[in-house]
């Protein structure tokens, strides 16, 4: 029994904030074409109403995949959320899309910021594997725009609210699913990339944007070639790269250094900036559409995020 990736949903807030309305609405001192041309980004969505939760984001994107699935929710047996920006320090989100699911089994969170992707689909591929759960739901959900600091215009303007949702289901079908997977974390890279939410010091999120800059370019290429390794295969052998959508210019040094061609890499983070635990989901769902994933196919996903950790998870479509 292999587990598959058997739909993805999303949720993507209405209210889109182009660069220049950014600028605008936060008095900023910047421009399109400082922010186009260091980050690849062109607008973003922000959630409007300050009565929504991340909760409720994360349920809208995880009814979507369920629904696209052609399941009931209480066909699913466990849920892995992440998130940066939770509502409440307890009870965990995943919790909270259950409740609102009115689904039973697991629920519990990996705190892994925007490298949430390859350890949730690790560990929820894993339980499907081993007989533990048949359907397993594994949530990205985020409203960034409430932790920004919008007088700090290095990190205001690289972030967007999102939901993303992946369906992971027991298949017996042999040339899809689960194809490898490879993990790391350095936690003496705490300190480039963090978010206080308890203390005396203002919870906003906080970024050596060069550090991390470099340590994504050199750990995201290094992962994959180690997940490949891990699973018997080579660089040849990707069909689609969908790497954390951070910096058009981190994803396309990655692809450089990969050997992988322009069509390989799948870029949407002109659209909706850095969404965080979201943005491989999103991505994700965004390549189906265009029609760029084919039964069979193998999909890389490369995530890193505050810890610093990283990690990418290989799966036949
Ligand atoms: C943040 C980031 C875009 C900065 O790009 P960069 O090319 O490294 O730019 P620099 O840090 O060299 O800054 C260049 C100048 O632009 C300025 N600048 C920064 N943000 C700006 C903005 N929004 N508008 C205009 N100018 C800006 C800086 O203040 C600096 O000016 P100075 O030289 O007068 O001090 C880039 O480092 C990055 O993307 N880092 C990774 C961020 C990330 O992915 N985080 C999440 C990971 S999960």
């Amino acid at each position: 029994m292999n587990a598959i990736i058997k739909s993805v949903g999303v949720y993507l807030p209405e209210f889109i904030a182009t660069n220049d309305v950014l600028k605008e609405k936060y008095s900023l001192d910047t421009s399109d074409d400082w922010i186009k041309s260091h980050t690849g980004i062109a607008e973003r969505r922000i959630v409007q109403d300050n009565n929504t939760l991340t909760a409720d984001i994360g349920y809208l994107a995880a009814k979507n995949a369920i629904e696209r699935a052609g399941i009931s929710p209480s066909e699913i047996n466990g849920i892995i959320a992440g998130t940066m920006t939770p509502d409440k320090q307890l009870p965990a989100l995943a919790c909270c899309i259950q409740e609102r699911l009115g689904c039973k089994g697991f629920a519990f969170d990996i705190n892994a910021a925007c490298g949430f992707i390859p350890p949730a689909l690790n560990t929820a591929a894993l339980m499907i594997r081993s007989g533990q759960a048949k359907n397993i739901l594994v949530i990205g959900a985020e409203i960034c725009s409430r932790v920004l600091d919008w007088s700090d215009r290095n990190t205001c303007v690289l972030f967007g609210d999102g939901a993303g949702a992946m369906l992971l289901s027991a298949s017996e079908e042999s040339n899809r699913g689960f194809a490898g997977m490879a993990l790391a974390a350095d936690g003496s890279f705490s300190s480039i990339l963090y978010l206080n939410t308890l203390g005396a010091e203002a919870s906003f999120l906080r970024m050596e944007g060069t550090s991390v800059y470099k340590l994504a370019v050199s750990e995201l290429g290094a992962i994959t070639q180690r997940a490949l390794e891990n699973a018997g295969l080579g660089m040849a052998d990707i069909d689609l790269f969908v790497p954390h959508q951070a910096n058009i210019r981190i994803i396309q040094s990655v692809g450089k250094r990969l050997g992988l061609s322009a069509e390989k890499v799948m870029i949407n983070v002109d659209k909706y900036g850095n969404t965080s635990s979201a943005s491989i989901p999103i991505a994700l769902y965004e390549a189906e559409q265009q029609g760029r994933l084919k039964p069979g196919m193998l999909v890389a996903m490369a995530g890193i995020g505050a810890g610093m950790n990283w990690g990418c998870a290989l799966f036949r479509w």
